[in-house]
């Protein structure tokens, strides 16, 4: 909440002047009550018409006042859940890969997507209505203990049980919301998933599985939303019930007053009235209440998995031109085995290496350690002799152009595919898609047209993510599995320009490799 108030302190005072307004206009039925049959009784005191058209005007300010509040709080909910949506994706995007890579992209997605929506419903929205009511309720308060106080502090105590309630239920809604969340995160990621191997389970038989799979998480989803529902419903039965109480009690306490002559049928209908907006925040509450809690929950749980980065290095530490990595006793292992045993090498400026060995033997995790994607290795890795765990990872970015063996294109323009977004002449684009063998490409039409991993063949992707990363002009390029999907002629020219660099490092991972590629390298490491 403190981020909204800071961003929108002027819709944050409209929404409590609107809400001030309108509390006072619905309080304010009490009392036009009390006008109606109090004129009624004596019919020369003011015409009926008069009566009529006041009322008439009291309806239309009210839902004038009404719209209002509610377009303007709803707004402001939405704008909440805006601007918290843009810091979350904020600290997404900060975060190391390291760290990114713990979660899979559809957990990010339901983060950004359902659960934000859930928080708009049950966070922003519920806080909005909630500081709504509790000025309801000090108004109609403050209006009773004018008109009656004796009356209005009977009504006051009628209204502690139901007060209380939130507090008791409080535990129990929490936990049930919490269940409920993670259960459709689960649903979410898991939905995500099967979608996207589509054509997998879809050729190879696995319709069936992917239908039951979905039937039995979405079951689950069901049940967490049917403890959470008898959770909340059980609450809101109590909450019915004392409200009854305060109600009839209030009837029955006003017809005391009646008999023993104390009060007029007219001042306890507006008494009662008042009673009504004394009752409905504090029964409302207690179901925004429990929503407030449960988004409370959900907010935290965001506030958590997506923390501010604060294990990236903030140092200043720049980067001589490059000379040196060396790994000296690298060890990496998984929960099953070891993937790096010892691992030494160095690797040496304006050289051109070749990187092979079977599939599954580290290559991948290799490069991975080396661009910090993987930090829990044992073991040393310098740069010029600096230790990489010092070196900030964009520093060591800076120097270092990556090819991912299974990379993305984005669905946008072959040109924004190429350039990130940053500012590249056309000419440079055009130059750059000569170099990786796309001439059909390399001219200003196709850059804008617009591309997508499925509209391009694997091939083609290749070439242009390599296209992508030679336009960053980085000392030391990595490429994992540049072959895979190339024709051998096609690959056999670039292979050659990439080998030809004049100032650049190669580290060059494939399993399509020649006598001829292995003349080109300067070495070759095994796996
Ligand atoms: N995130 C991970 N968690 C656990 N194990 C992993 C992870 N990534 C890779 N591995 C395991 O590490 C080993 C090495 O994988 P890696 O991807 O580095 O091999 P590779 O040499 O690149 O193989 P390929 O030639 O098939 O690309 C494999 O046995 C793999 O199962
Ligand atoms: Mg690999």
């Amino acid at each position: 909440m403190k981020y909204v108030i800071k961003h929108y302190p002027k819709y944050i005072l409209l929404f409590a002047i609107l809400s001030l307004v309108l509390a006072v206009i619905t309080v304010s039925d009490a009392l036009v009550l009390q006008f109606i049959i109090n004129n009624v009784k004596d019919s020369s005191k003011i015409p009926y018409y008069v009566i009529v058209i006041s009322v008439m005007v009291f309806i239309l300010l009210e839902g004038f006042a009404y719209y209002f509040q509610q377009f303007n709080s709803e707004y402001l909910a939405k704008k909440a859940v805006n601007l918290y949506r843009g810091i979350v994706f904020r600290r997404i995007t900060a975060q190391r890969i390291s760290i990114f890579d713990n979660h899979t992209p559809s957990k990010y997605v339901s983060l950004m997507t359902a659960q934000m929506d859930n928080l708009d419903e049950n966070y922003f929205a519920a806080i909005f209505w909630a500081f709504y009511l509790i000025i309801q309720f000090i108004v109609a308060c403050v209006i009773a203990l004018a008109v009656n106080p004796t009356m209005a502090i009977i009504a006051i105590i009628l209204s502690i049980p139901n007060l209380l309630l939130p507090l008791i239920f409080r535990k129990v809604l929490e936990n049930t919301k919490i269940k409920t969340i993670k259960q459709t995160d689960l649903y979410i990621a898991k939905i995500s998933d099967y979608l996207f191997g589509f054509a997998d389970w879809k050729i190879n038989g696995g319709s069936k599985l992917i239908d039951t799979q979905e039937k039995i998480e979405n079951t689950r989803v069901l049940q967490f939303q049917k403890s959470e529902l008898k959770a909340q419903n059980l609450s809101t039965a109590f909450n019915h019930a004392f409200s009854n109480v305060l109600y009839l009690g209030t009837w029955l306490i006003g017809a005391f007053f009646i008999l023993n002559k104390q009060m007029t049928m007219a001042s306890v209908v507006a008494f009662s009235q008042l009673v009504i907006n004394i009752s409905f925040p504090i029964y409302s509450c207690a179901d925004m209440f429990s929503q407030i809690v449960g988004g409370k929950k959900l907010f935290e749980k965001i506030e958590t998995e997506i923390p501010v980065n604060s294990n990236e290095l903030q140092n200043n530490l720049q980067l001589d031109t490059f000379k040196k990595i060396s790994f000296r006793d690298v060890t990496f292992k998984n929960d099953q085995k070891k993937i790096l045993d010892s691992l030494n090498l160095d690797i040496l400026a304006n050289q051109k290496y070749v990187i092979k060995g079977p599939s599954g033997s580290g290559k991948t995790t290799f490069l991975k350690i080396l661009t910090k994607q993987i930090l829990n290795y044992k073991g040393l890795i310098t740069f010029n002799e600096l230790d990489i765990t010092n070196i900030a990872d964009q520093t060591l970015y800076s120097k270092i152009g990556y090819l991912p063996q299974h990379g993305h294109i984005f669905e946008t323009t072959l040109a924004n595919n190429l350039s990130l977004y940053q500012n590249k002449t056309n000419k440079d684009l055009i130059e750059v898609l000569k170099f990786v063998e796309l001439n059909k490409w390399a001219n200003e039409d196709s850059l804008s047209k617009q591309i997508s991993s499925e509209s391009i063949s694997g091939g083609e992707a290749k070439r242009i993510e390599l296209a992508r990363l030679l336009l960053q002009n980085k000392e030391i390029l990595i490429l994992d599995e540049f072959s895979s999907g190339l024709d051998k002629d096609t690959l056999r020219k670039v292979e050659d320009r990439i080998f030809s660099l004049p100032h650049q490092t190669v580290l060059y991972v494939t399993h399509v490799y020649s006598n001829e590629l292995i003349n080109k390298a300067d070495q070759i490491i095994q796996f």
